[in-house]
């Protein structure tokens, strides 16, 4: 049987349009994006990687601060995100490569001064993209990337003062009265599928050197989390067997009882890494 189009993945047109869209109304992937390219240090880059680059929403942070004759790269598993991304971003300097992360030094020319990762890096199989990553950056280059608070298993302080309930768990409610959903049970016992240690256990086994963590929030509105429910790879509830439609309408009713300003936060923990100088 075919997948409903609520769990439709990465490479389904509905999924790349509607993210293309939304980085383009929003500023969330763009400022998350800004701030890793920032603190990879582009000014003398000549090769710079945007790893699950997906749209070219990254990308695009890395242009701007590359140097013009800097070439850039963005890899990205899934065709669909990629096409999306290609009709809007026509820079020469940048390529796309339709590929696995964990297949990156197959594919890239090296050695690269940077690698960027924004919002991804918890959905690949990190030992191997880290191994990949360690073989394709030049000794002292910076590979940085962002894991989703909620990933990481972290939160920032100003996450804590949210008044009200947040929109997923009015969806959770909904679903509930509406469509008989039972939520799974609350997963205090699950443990982050990202944290630090692992992450910096993990650069160690693949030969680089943590310079850098940080937690940071990213300040946004109800309306702007609600716009990023609607692309179906976040459509909520995750579980159960809804349609795209039926989380639509969960997340209607569930926006309609919140205030379109209300500033909600997210967070993220920010990893630059480093792959050691040689001789050192
Ligand atoms: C949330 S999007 C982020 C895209 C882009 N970095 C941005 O900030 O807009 C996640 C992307 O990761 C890609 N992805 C997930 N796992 C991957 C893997 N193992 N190899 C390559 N791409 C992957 C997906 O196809 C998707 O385009």
């Amino acid at each position: 049987m075919a997948p409903h189009d609520a769990v439709l993945g990465w490479n389904e047109d509905t999924t790349a349009e509607a993210y293309a869209a939304f980085t383009r109304d929003f500023p969330m992937y763009s400022a998350t994006s800004r701030d890793l390219a920032q603190r990879a240090r582009l000014t003398d880059s000549r090769l710079v990687l945007d790893l699950c680059g997906g749209a070219g929403t990254t990308a695009a942070a890395i242009l701007e601060l590359a140097p013009l004759q800097a070439r850039v790269i963005s890899l990205d598993n899934a065709a669909a995100m990629q096409r999306a991304g290609k009709r809007t971003m026509t820079d020469p300097r940048l390529t796309w490569i339709t590929a696995p992360a964990e297949d990156l030094a197959a594919h890239v020319p090296s050695p690269a001064d940077a690698v960027v990762c924004n919002s991804a890096i918890w959905k690949t199989d990190v030992p191997a993209v880290f191994a990949a990553v360690h073989q394709v950056l030049r000794s002292g280059g910076r590979f940085v990337f962002n894991i989703g608070g909620g990933f990481a298993g972290v939160s920032h302080p100003d996450e804590t003062g949210r008044t009200g309930p947040s929109l997923n768990t009015l969806i959770r409610q909904i679903a509930a009265r509406d469509y008989g959903y039972t939520p799974p049970r609350p997963g205090a016992d699950t443990p982050p599928k990202l944290p630090l240690e692992a992450v910096t256990k993990h650069l160690s086994a693949a030969g680089m050197t943590v310079l850098e963590t940080e937690i940071v929030a990213q300040h946004s509105t109800m309306a702007e989390k609600k716009a990023w429910l609607t692309i179906p790879v976040f459509a909520r509830p995750d579980g159960g067997d809804f349609t795209h439609e039926q989380r639509m309408d969960i997340l209607n009713k569930a926006y309609a009882l919140t205030t379109p300003d209300t500033a909600t936060t997210t967070s993220w923990l920010v990893v630059v890494a480093q792959r050691p100088r040689e001789g050192r």
